[in-house]
């Protein structure tokens, strides 16, 4: 089911420090920052060879990220994000082996213009799952 991994996403309490800090400290390239009111993040991109780095701050007051941020006030991993070729498969496949899947179960667009769901941190070792179709 899995492919590759599309980004692994932090967490940060400040997005334009934390963009610095890739940029300029780390040596990264970094995308402009996007605001995904549906989501309730705004997120930067960081691009590697092999993957992305997904920085996401907090946006507006139902923020899904607000309550990780408040345990992990210095940021933290938030998610993963693995490549599927068919989510709507993957659902299905997933919820008939007893996972759940987050909010409607329907998928939503994510930050590259694809559908995107998440699966039950505690049904995968304590790690939030993104699942991206590609
Ligand atoms: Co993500």
């Amino acid at each position: 089911m899995l492919g590759r991994v599309n980004h692994v996403a932090i967490a940060v309490p400040d997005l334009t420090a934390a963009t610095a800090s890739y940029r300029d400290q780390l040596g990264a390239e970094v995308t402009a920052p996007q605001a995904l009111s549906e989501h309730g993040v705004t997120v930067v991109f960081v691009n590697l060879p092999n993957t992305k780095v997904e920085l996401l701050e907090p946006l507006g007051d139902a923020s899904p990220i607000a309550a990780f941020l408040e345990k992990n006030p210095a940021g933290g991993m938030h998610h993963i994000c693995y490549e599927v070729v068919d989510i709507l498969a993957a659902r299905d496949q997933l919820k008939a082996s007893g996972a759940r899947v987050l909010g409607s179960g329907e998928p939503k667009i994510g930050a590259h213009g694809k559908p995107v769901l998440f699966l039950h941190p505690k049904d995968f070792y304590g790690t939030l799952i993104e699942l991206e179709q590609v």
